[in-house]
């Protein structure tokens, strides 16, 4: 039972503030989308949970079974350690690494070691083009296949709660539908929880259970689930152009 609650939320960098009282919930083992268009605090929410940037207000919670711990008051490293991993906004992968040296190092945490054959061996079924490229330089790899890697990498880290910062940008069409596809198989079959920042609402709704429109800092809307949030007029006429 894995999940995260983030309760009105304020953070910002500086004097500039971003996120305004910001409140939404993932359940376990859903896949929630958390939409926007550029600039509206998608990585800034996601860079709170994962503990890069500290709220001003606000808290945190990663609901763990019968635990619940206030993310807020950990470092970046003990939120890895809880269980948390983050495919970052673009990929920030070790270019001059192998694909392999790349997937070792998302292993770094103790209950990762301990699986890390095991992971990899499903992130190569996962991701079969990984395998084919397993000894080639991480940087002389194509956006898409560098996009599989980094999501790759973050699964290496066992995580209980994956987030994903925009997994589709920069790929082209097809790959974003491959993309989003796989993303929404790892709560089935590892029973993840996964919270995805996405700009392509159209792909982003194919899979989630649930999302909520961030604008200007703000949550604009917030879905009961994913029938409500395919029929929601404001994804309708803003984004799909319908
Ligand atoms: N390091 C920073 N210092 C100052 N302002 C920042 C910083 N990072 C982001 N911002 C500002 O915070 C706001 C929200 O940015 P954020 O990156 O969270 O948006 P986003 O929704 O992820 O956008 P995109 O889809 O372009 O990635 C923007 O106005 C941005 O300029
Ligand atoms: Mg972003």
């Amino acid at each position: 039972m894995v999940g995260i609650v983030v309760e009105n939320l304020v953070a910002g960098y500086g004097n500039v503030s971003v996120l305004h009282d910001v409140s939404i919930d993932v359940a376990d083992k859903q896949t929630v989308a958390l939409l926007g268009t550029n600039g509206n605090g998608k990585s800034t929410l996601l860079s709170c949970i994962a503990g890069l940037i500290k709220p001003t207000e606000g808290h945190i919670f990663l609901v763990d079974g019968e635990e619940r711990i206030d993310l807020t008051s950990l470092s970046p490293k003990e939120i890895v350690e809880a269980g948390v991993s983050m495919v970052p906004e673009g990929r920030r992968l070790f270019p001059l690494l192998t694909v392999e040296e790349n997937l070792v190092l998302g292993a770094y945490r103790l209950e990762a070691r301990a699986v890390r054959n095991i992971t990899m061996d499903y992130c190569f079924t996962l991701f079969p083009r990984l395998a084919e490229r397993r000894s080639q330089q991480a940087g002389s790899m194509s956006g898409g296949e560098q996009q599989m890697l980094s999501v790759a990498r973050a699964l290496m880290g066992v995580p209980k709660l994956l987030l994903i910062d925009e997994p589709s940008v920069g790929l082209a069409p097809i790959l974003v539908q491959q993309m989003i596809e796989k993303i929404g198989e790892l709560s089935t079959s590892k029973g993840l929880t996964v919270l995805m920042a996405e700009q392509n609402f159209n792909q982003a709704i194919r899979i989630a259970d649930k999302g909520y429109i961030i604008v200007h800092g703000e949550i604009a809307f917030a879905s009961k689930d994913a029938v409500d949030l395919r029929e929601n007029e404001m994804i309708k006429s803003y984004y799909l152009g319908g």
